[in-house]
C-alpha cells in the first residue's frame, strides 16, 4: 500500500508514524512552574542531537484543544528540565504521569515518584530514573499551529546522574543493565534486555 501523507489528517499521520518509527526512546521530563511547582510527563518524540555541545531534543505536541501543554508552559517559564530515562522498573508510573492534570498540580506527588534534588537546574529529577540529564534550554522550534502542532525543544545537557549498577565492564552503561523501555505503536513497548553488536566496518 501507498500512503498520500498530504491528503492524510493530523491524527491519521500521527497514527502511521507512531506505528511505523519505533521503537522510540523516552524522555520522562520534569519541569517546575513558574512559582516553583514541579511537573512530570513522558515524551516519545526525543532524541540525541549532537555532542558539540551536548544538546537533546523532544517535542510536546499541542492538546486536542490546541493548547500548549504544561511542560511546555514551565519551560517558556523556567527555561531549565531534567530528561529522566525510564527503565522497565518504572514503566507503570511513567505511564500513569502522561494524565492531564490541572496545571501546577505535580505528578510526583499525585503519583508518588520518589524525586531528587538537580544540581545545575531547578526542576528536580525522579531519583529511580537509571540516567538523568540536567538541561538548559537551548532553542524552541514550533512547526504548525493549532491540534497536535509541535513544540520542538532543544536542551543543552549540563550534567547526568547515572546509576551505578547500570554501568557494564567498559564503565559505559549497558544497555541490558538499563532495561530501557521503547516506545512501540499504539500500547505496545520494548525494552533494551533483547540486543545484538555489529562490528562497523573503517
Ligand atoms: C510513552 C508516552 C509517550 C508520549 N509521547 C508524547 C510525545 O512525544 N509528545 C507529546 O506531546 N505527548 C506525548 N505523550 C503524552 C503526554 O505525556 C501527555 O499529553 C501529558 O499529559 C503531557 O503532560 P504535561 O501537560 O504535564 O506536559 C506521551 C505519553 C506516553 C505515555
Amino acid at each position: 500500500m501507498r500512503l498520500d501523507f498530504t491528503a492524510l489528517s493530523p491524527r491519521t499521520a500521527y497514527q502511521w508514524m507512531a506505528s511505523t518509527i519505533v521503537p522510540r526512546p523516552i524522555a520522562w521530563v520534569s519541569t517546575i512552574s513558574a512559582d516553583g511547582r514541579p511537573n512530570l510527563a513522558p515524551f516519545s518524540f526525543f532524541q540525541g542531537v549532537c555532542a558539540h555541545p551536548p544538546t537533546l531534543l523532544f517535542v510536546p505536541v499541542n492538546n486536542r484543544q490546541g493548547g500548549k501543554k504544561d511542560t511546555v508552559r514551565n519551560i517558556e517559564a523556567v527555561p531549565e528540565f531534567v530528561v529522566n530515562l525510564v527503565s522497565h522498573a518504572l514503566a507503570e508510573q511513567m505511564n500513569a504521569t502522561a494524565a492531564q492534570l490541572p496545571h501546577g498540580d505535580s505528578e510526583f506527588e499525585r503519583f508518588g515518584v520518589a524525586a531528587a534534588a538537580s544540581e545545575q537546574v531547578r526542576p528536580p529529577r525522579v531519583a529511580a530514573a537509571p540516567v538523568a540529564f540536567e538541561c538548559r534550554l537551548h532553542q524552541i522550534v514550533n512547526i504548525g499551529e493549532g491540534p497536535l502542532a509541535a513544540h520542538v525543544i532543544f536542551g543543552r545537557i549540563l550534567a547526568a546522574h547515572v546509576r551505578d549498577d547500570v554501568l557494564g565492564a567498559d564503565g559505559l552503561p549497558d544497555a541490558g543493565r538499563l532495561d530501557l523501555i521503547g516506545r512501540l505503536g499504539g500500547e505496545d513497548y520494548t525494552t533494551t534486555r533483547d540486543h545484538f553488536s555489529l562490528v562497523r566496518p573503517d
